[in-house]
């Protein structure tokens, strides 16, 4: 059944978004197994960026999907002021995979709401108001958190929705610094200019950053970034929080992207991979010292769903999935397998201008021309829903059964983490394919500038 017949016979079919929704017609997906999903028409396709690089697991995956039956039968729903045994077995697992001394649990039902928490949290216990945040970073679409969006995704709501008391820096970026250094010459200015802002704004409650940042282009930090980041925020008596919420949960390889520098936040936030999106579950994590302070101040922060059994229940049986397949490690070496193929196309393809990640997160810039870095498509350009390269290479992709992220000028590669040799080969075939594209309108563009 075709997705025309479904809605020709459905009084009301949900189109699935909003964005840009006029003319938005989604493929209707009716099955998913493994690092596949299958649509209506039974074509599948290779999930090459783990839908919004969440599905950790996979899909179908037994286990979890067990945890929660079992749960609905026992206890589907309490309210989050109840003590349960669940709610005390995933507290005991995350005391054991978090970075050590964040033993405190906030559990909310999304990245946002977890980022949401944080701030409340910092600015509660800190007695100050600024959040400190880069301009390239997603922290989620609820109020304070797409205040603290440095991304294109802010400007819809400003000024009328957005949010106040937010301050941006730039962001760590050594393929295409905003300020214009050269790693490793620049002693990480980038830092240096954040504690700038610190020293010279007042009243910064916390600084906010995503290890890695994700969907705007897996920027991956230097090793002495986050050590030189967590000393500013200590001497100036900033709180220091990871949006761990694509990153966490085995993506980078290691169970949270901030332990590749040993650093630990005061506070963490994640969601996606907590429970490998079988169940909308977020955390916000934080020490038991910053916790303590709601011990005798009143934290307005609780929701119906806060501490839902069933999204317990699918985290429990999430991290024992992680531990049982052995997925950090494996997303350690099989993303050493993903890179060197991914880096292999560069010199085939004009239109690559850099190849970066860390464990099975990595992402592949297109570019006008090499040399200039210069993006193939703008950030304002996909805000106004202009025609991008990258949506149009990832369309040739699917139609080669090979589903990828694409975002303005790079695609974010995030595949399960039970991924195999044989199907990154396979998905990267399709992108080597699909890149004609993009290499023929860098070269026409090329002509046409020459020409003028
Ligand atoms: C880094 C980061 N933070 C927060 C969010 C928001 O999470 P959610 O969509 O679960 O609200 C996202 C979503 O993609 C994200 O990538």
């Amino acid at each position: 059944m075709s997705f025309d017949d479904v809605s020709a016979t459905t009084a009301r079919f949900d189109y699935g978004t909003w964005r840009l929704q006029k003319g938005w017609k989604p493929l209707h997906v009716v099955d998913a197994e493994g690092c596949f999903f299958i649509d209506a028409a039974g074509k599948r396709y290779l999930d090459f960026s783990a839908q919004l690089m969440c599905c950790q697991l996979g899909h179908k995956n037994r286990a979890v999907i067990a945890a929660i039956e079992e749960q609905a039968r026992q206890l589907a729903y309490i309210a989050p002021s109840y003590a349960t045994d669940v709610r005390a077995k995933l507290s005991d697992l995350l005391t054991q995979v978090l970075p050590a001394g964040l033993e405190k649990f906030f559990y909310t039902t999304s990245g946002t709401d977890a980022n949401e928490a944080a701030f409340k949290i910092a600015r509660m216990v800190t007695g100050r108001t600024k959040i400190l945040a880069r301009y390239r970073s997603y922290h989620g679409s609820t109020m304070g958190s797409i205040a603290a969006t440095g991304d294109f995704r802010r400007w819809s709501t400003e000024p009328a929705a957005k949010g106040q008391g937010v301050i941006f820096g730039p962001e760590v970026n050594c393929y295409k610094c905003s300020i214009q250094h050269t790693y490793p010459g620049c002693g990480i200015a980038c830092a240096d200019y954040l504690e700038h802002m610190i020293a010279n704004e007042s009243d910064v409650a916390a600084v906010f950053v995503e290890p890695v940042v994700g969907t705007n282009g897996v920027l991956v930090p230097p090793p002495e970034y986050f050590p030189k980041l967590r000393q500013i925020c200590d001497r100036h008596g900033v709180l220091l929080i990871a949006d761990e919420v694509m990153t966490g949960w085995g993506r980078t390889g290691e169970w949270f992207a901030v332990n590749h520098w040993n650093v630990k936040p005061d506070i963490l936030t994640t969601a996606k991979g907590l429970t490998s999106a079988y169940a909308p579950l977020g955390l916000c994590a934080t020490t038991a010292q910053i916790a303590s302070y709601f011990d005798d101040h009143y934290f307005a922060h609780g929701h119906t769903y806060e501490a839902h059994p069933l999204m317990l229940a699918a985290a429990v049986a999430a991290i024992g999935e992680y531990r049982r397949l052995d997925l950090i490690a494996r997303a350690r070496e099989m993303g050493a397998y993903l890179g060197d193929k991914l880096r292999a196309l560069k010199p085939k393809h004009p239109s690559i201008g850099d190849v970066r990640g860390i464990g099975l997160f990595w992402a592949v810039e297109l570019v006008r021309a090499q040399q200039s870095k210069e993006r193939v498509n703008s950030a304002a350009e996909k805000w106004q829903g202009k025609p991008l390269v990258v949506d149009q290479v990832a369309a040739e992709m699917m139609k080669n059964g090979v589903a990828i992220g694409s975002w303005i000028s790079h695609f974010v590669i995030a595949p399960p983490l039970i991924i195999t040799r044989e199907e990154i080969d396979m998905a990267v075939a399709a992108l080597d394919a699909a890149l004609a594209i993009a290499d023929n309108a860098v070269m026409s563009q090329a002509s046409e500038f020459a020409r003028a």
